[in-house]
């Protein structure tokens, strides 16, 4: 069964065809990562625009890609929320045409679901054939953690989703974006945090970990404000700083710092403390709820740090307990914004019989819910 994905709920303009729930035929993302930079963030309506018009151009290309004409597509899946409202009305009513044009059946999809399920993608190998891993073993504890959200998962089956904890704040990625900025690195946040902090030291400034006592919820305000302030002997006086940048995000204009100031330490220091909290959690998670498999899902599951992190205290914690518990991660394209997990996801959903209705709308504010 071919499934045709459309992701428009951010700023990533994606569509992509996979087979049976798992085998991505192919994968197209047309980011606007430039268009936003600028600004030092997404801009709701720029983001909106850009998808407007990238968004048959992907459609196309990732039909092109998998070698399918489009009365190939056996099923339209496309992401409902959460996200920004004028970004998602893009893409579900591109869908619906498609859908309705073709008289195929429409599935709409929670993003927070998408990702989880880009664990079950198999990419190909050498463009040939892909990688034939079993999927992920229930009961599983997932991690999701992207620009918007931070969630810890407990999944029993397909579907049967319970909260274990969520953000209190700032989500994981907006974590790695925010301290960017501080530290005048730009954006995304993630990528340059992780490659400048690839020269740090991590255990030269002592930076809080919000541990929450005995909860998984977790908290990332507090460390930003104390990168701040770990930041600010080391800044140049605002008079040798660059020009403000215009833009939605005055509170963090982009900042200049000395030549001689520690970014490297300052950015491995904040990483490892995002990164200890979000691991330690998810590993006592595995263990209370003897899980088989655990996931890492979202954009920040792209950092190596956090992978590392991850693997280790599953190890440490769980193994003695439990045996080896795999710990488990999409390849990094498929960890940020992409509509092959969009397709994935629809596989499973259909399977439970979750067809939209024409009358489908979008859900800015979604969350994950399901026994
Ligand atoms: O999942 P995603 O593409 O979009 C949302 O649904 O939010 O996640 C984007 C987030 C951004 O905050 C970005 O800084 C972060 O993922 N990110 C990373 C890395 N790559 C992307 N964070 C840490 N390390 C990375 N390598
Ligand atoms: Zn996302």
């Amino acid at each position: 069964m071919n499934i045709l994905g459309i992701e428009t709920s951010c700023d990533e303009t994606a569509a992509s065809v996979v087979a049976d729930g798992r085998r991505v035929r192919s994968n197209v993302v047309a980011s606007q990562i430039a268009l936003h930079r600028a600004h030092g963030g997404v801009v709701p309506e720029l983001a909106a625009r850009g998808h407007v018009t990238a968004i048959i151009p992907v459609v196309e290309a990732a039909l092109g890609e998998a070698g399918i004409e489009r009365a190939g597509v056996d099923v339209v899946a496309v992401t409902e929320g959460p996200g920004l409202a004028g970004a998602l009305l893009v893409g579900v009513n591109v869908a619906k045409a498609l859908a309705y044009s073709l008289g195929r059946p429409l599935v709409a999809i929670n993003h927070l679901e998408a990702h989880v399920y880009a664990n079950w993608l198999m990419l190909p190998v050498d463009g040939t054939s892909p990688v034939a891993e079993p999927p992920p073993a229930f009961p599983l504890v997932c991690l999701l953690v992207s620009g918007g959200h931070t969630e810890l998962i407990l999944m029993t089956d397909h579907g049967h989703y319970r909260h274990l904890g969520r953000t209190l704040d700032d989500a994981a990625g907006e974590a790695f974006d925010k301290g960017a900025r501080l530290l005048g690195l730009g954006y995304p946040g993630g990528p340059v945090i992780q490659r400048v902090a690839e020269a740090g030291d991590p255990t030269r400034f002592d930076l809080p970990r919000a541990w929450l006592g005995e909860s998984y919820d977790f908290s990332f305000s507090g460390l930003k404000t104390a990168l701040l302030r770990l930041a600010e002997p080391y800044r140049l006086p605002p008079s040798l700083e660059p020009a403000p940048t215009v833009g939605p995000f005055p509170e963090h204009q982009a900042a200049a710092f000395a030549p001689d100031a520690p970014l490297a330490d300052l950015a491995a220091s904040y990483q490892a403390a995002v990164v200890e909290v979000l691991a330690v959690k998810t590993a006592r998670a595995a263990l209370e709820f003897g899980a088989k498999t655990v996931l890492l899902a979202g954009g920040v599951a792209a950092n190596a740090a956090l992978r590392t992190c991850l693997a280790d205290e599953v190890a440490r914690r769980c193994e003695p307990e439990l045996g080896p518990v795999p710990v488990r991660y999409p390849p990094p394209a498929l960890c940020t914004d992409n509509a092959a997990m969009v397709a994935g996801a629809a596989f499973y959903a259909l399977r439970r019989g979750a067809q939209a209705g024409w009358e489908t709308d979008i859900h800015p504010r979604l969350r994950l819910t399901g026994t």
